[in-house]
């Protein structure tokens, strides 16, 4: 059975005992509401002969007033059980009070330019809000890898830069995205799907298809075909745009690429990425 951790102290003491041992530890950052994506990056640090912490903290500093954090899932207890199936060490599940004891923090940090693109042009001061949390994470947890899905490429892309920036002493290891049989990738927001909006919702994995095939004609085609199918389904896009996954800024020319696409279905806004080299038909 996985042990459960509510405060710092517990967490502290979980972590001396491994470290006293001499054991390796891995973290696996998640807001709850655990899938099949939440456990292929736990599968992944199991591989790697180190103890796994899976956090679990709906952080308040990443939601804008308005969004879905009332709404958000809450699953606690199947949270646990895939936790305690899939071989997780310690389950961190603070309240808000204990990650940020005093109230709202007054320092953050900043994710710079990137933070303020796609979905950080969408969701102001939401990366800002992910980078803070996650380095606190990053300190209380204090491993030596730190599992992070490519699903939430931004977000991924941001992590890595703050790792390198601020010389956090972990290394981010990527996980690629995690879907349903039918191309959807998984999400903890998913649930909010009806199952009338489930086929449009399909559309973004089919958008990032048309991308694909379209990417031996070149960056334009490539969007041009994304686009067309979302169109074509009536879903009302944010943005479908390639970007380099050196710098995360849009690119036109050939090379290695990610494409994004942002998109409502229903009520719900759906992300979805695919990797792909512009110029040819390898990946
Ligand atoms: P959450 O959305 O719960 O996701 C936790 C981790 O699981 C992230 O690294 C995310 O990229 C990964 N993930 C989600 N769905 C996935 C899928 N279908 N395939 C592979 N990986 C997937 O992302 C967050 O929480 C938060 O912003 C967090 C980093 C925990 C900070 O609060």
């Amino acid at each position: 059975m996985t042990a459960v951790a509510r405060t710092r102290s517990a967490l502290e003491a979980a972590r001396a005992g491994w470290a006293a041992a001499g054991e390796s530890v891995a973290v696996v950052m998640t807001m709850g509401a655990l899938h099949a994506g939440h456990a292929e990056l736990i599968r992944q640090a199991r591989d790697g002969d180190q103890r796994i912490i899976v956090t679990d903290f709906l952080n308040p500093l990443q939601f804008a007033p308005g969004e879905d954090l009332d709404k958000y899932p809450r699953t606690f207890a199947a949270d646990l059980e895939l936790c305690t199936e899939e071989g997780v060490d310690l389950l961190f599940a603070p309240a808000p009070s204990e990650v940020y004891p005093a109230g709202d923090p007054i320092v953050r940090v900043a994710a710079g330019p990137v933070g303020d693109v796609l979905e950080g042009e969408a969701r102001p001061g939401h990366f800002d809000g992910v980078l803070t949390v996650v380095a606190k994470l990053l300190h209380l947890t204090a491993p030596h890898r730190a599992y992070f899905g490519q699903k939430d490429a931004q977000q991924l892309w941001l992590i890595k830069q703050m790792v390198t920036d601020l010389d956090l002493p972990a290394e981010v290891v990527e996980v690629p995205t995690v879907r349903d049989d039918d191309g959807l990738a998984l999400s903890s927001r998913n649930i909010y799907l009806v199952d009338a909006d489930r086929d449009q919702a399909l559309t973004l994995h089919r958008a990032l298809e048309a991308g694909e095939s379209a990417a031996v004609n070149g960056a334009t085609a490539v969007v041009e075909a994304a686009q067309a199918q979302l169109t074509a389904s009536g879903v009302r896009s944010d943005y479908v745009v390639l970007v380099d996954p050196e710098n995360f800024t849009a690119m036109n020319g050939p090379g290695p690429a990610i494409l994004l696409v942002a998109a409502h279905v229903g009520s719900t806004r759906l992300i979805d990425n695919v990797r792909l080299h512009v110029g040819s038909s390898e990946k």
